[in-house]
């Protein structure tokens, strides 16, 4: 009984934390708050809340209160799933296709994920290398999890997505963020990662094409990051869920790739973003199979297996021609294009984003935090984006502008920006 309370009160998501009320769960009554207090455990106390999901829903409520706001914040694409995709979906429904699979995911979307990285990128895949998962969010989790214990230590390339710090707390292990430099494009450099590896060194968590900054490794870059990560035997998760959406002629080479690495690298995939299945919440891990064997008891244990006829709908996104990702990523270098165009005109300075769907311009010399710009913004121009902060200390002095409006809207919102920047000093 007292565990059966105990559960009833974490399902409230509350925690101390005042701001749940942003978050679709209503305000905690302050009885509430101290019976949580009473309950909860520590690795619940220990996790934050998403600063983006904070924006999303201060966006939320003033569109209830009828304010009219361009929400530049959001991280998913604004495009509708394409038709043949909700209609393998919907047939799959349809003819009864409502029961338990395998584990980790049918065979079938297991091979046509080993296809598409075959056709793509060169890459061997074994489908026994692969758990299909609830996101690329259980994907992180089942992943980290697996490897870690108290004690590990784990680099973090910082700006860094934001619950990255949250997987790494709640697999008991310390998050050491390797600070990304705007010198250099926010990319990471060999030399700077080997400078924070210490005895404990487990892991490395890679992202790129980067949330928040949009910047991409190249494979040079990446070739001498596996050197380092061979030479110090150390573990690496590549977060890839972006790698569908390039700009500019760059090209995707999976760090698996890289002599040595397929021993030693985890590969977070994703529907998400490439497909806009952001809501069907389905991707994958591939990872060695000796781990991927054990990794799927964590699997079973919190889902048992994904959802069946959203397995169907993916398989049919990764069978059929990817002509409707060309069109989207075309959509997002318009969009990209015109975004640099206005920050331009503008001279707010930023590097040039070269994939996902973001842009990191700087705000240093306005003289606000990220977050009271954030705040200038969302009341002067009616425009919300996400403060560079949200994705760690090393955000700071940045904001985060995602280009998943139409260009239409966009111009709209950068004119209401650029009247209101024109109030503040440093413009
Ligand atoms: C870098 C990164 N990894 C993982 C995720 C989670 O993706 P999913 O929707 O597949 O869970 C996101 C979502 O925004 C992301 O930006």
């Amino acid at each position: 009984m007292a565990f059966f309370r105990k559960a009833v009160i974490i399902s409230l998501g509350g925690g101390r934390n005042p701001a749940t009320s942003r978050f679709g769960i209503g305000k905690l009554t302050i009885k509430e708050e101290m019976m949580s207090n009473r309950w909860l455990s520590e690795r619940i106390k220990g996790l934050g809340f998403s600063k983006i999901r904070e924006v999303m829903g201060r966006v939320e409520e003033a569109k209830r209160k009828g304010i009219k706001i361009t929400d530049l914040s959001i991280g998913r694409p604004d495009f509708d799933t394409p038709k043949h995709i909700k209609d393998a979906a919907a047939k799959a429904l349809a003819d009864g296709w409502v029961h338990y699979t395998a584990s980790p995911g049918t065979l079938e979307l297991r091979e046509a994920i080993c296809r598409r990285f075959q056709e793509d990128h060169q890459l061997k895949i074994d489908p026994s290398e692969i758990i299909v998962t609830t996101g690329a969010a259980e994907a992180i989790y089942i992943g980290l999890m697996s490897v870690l214990d108290p004690g590990d230590e784990v680099l973090v390339p910082e700006p860094m997505y934001v619950y990255y710090g949250g997987y790494v707390f709640l697999g008991g292990a310390k998050c050491v963020p390797v600070p990304l430099k705007e010198e250099n494009q926010f990319l990471l450099k060999a030399e700077d990662l080997e400078k924070h590896i210490t005895g404990k060194t487990k892991l490395l968590i890679l992202n790129f094409p980067h949330n928040p900054t949009g910047q991409v490794l190249l494979r040079e870059d990446l070739e001498a990051i596996a050197r380092v990560a061979i030479r110090h035997n150390i573990l690496v998760v590549a977060d890839d869920i972006y790698n569908g959406m390039l700009y500019d002629g760059v090209e995707y080479f999976p760090l698996a790739k890289a002599e040595g690495m397929k021993e030693r690298t985890l590969i977070i995939g994703s529907f998400s973003k490439t497909y806009a299945m952001d809501g069907w919440r389905i991707g994958y891990l591939i990872a060695p199979r000796e781990l991927i064997a054990q990794t799927l008891k964590l699997h079973q244990h919190i889902v048992s297996c994904p959802n069946t006829f959203v397995q169907m709908g993916a398989q049919a996104a990764l069978r059929s021609s990817q002509d409707c990702v060309r069109q989207m990523v075309a959509e997002f270098d318009r969009r990209r294009k015109k975004m640099m165009s206005r920050f331009d005109q503008m001279g707010i300075p930023y590097v040039r984003p070269r994939g996902a769907f973001y842009i990191f311009p700087s705000i240093k010399k306005f003289g606000l935090s990220s977050g009271q710009f954030v705040d200038f913004l969302f009341e002067k121009a009616r425009v919300a984006v996400v403060p560079g902060d949200a994705f760690g200390p090393g955000g700071e002095g940045y904001v985060r502008v995602s280009y998943c409006a139409p260009v239409e809207e966009i111009e709209e919102a950068m004119d209401r920006v650029r009247s209101a920047l024109a109030q503040l000093k440093g413009w």
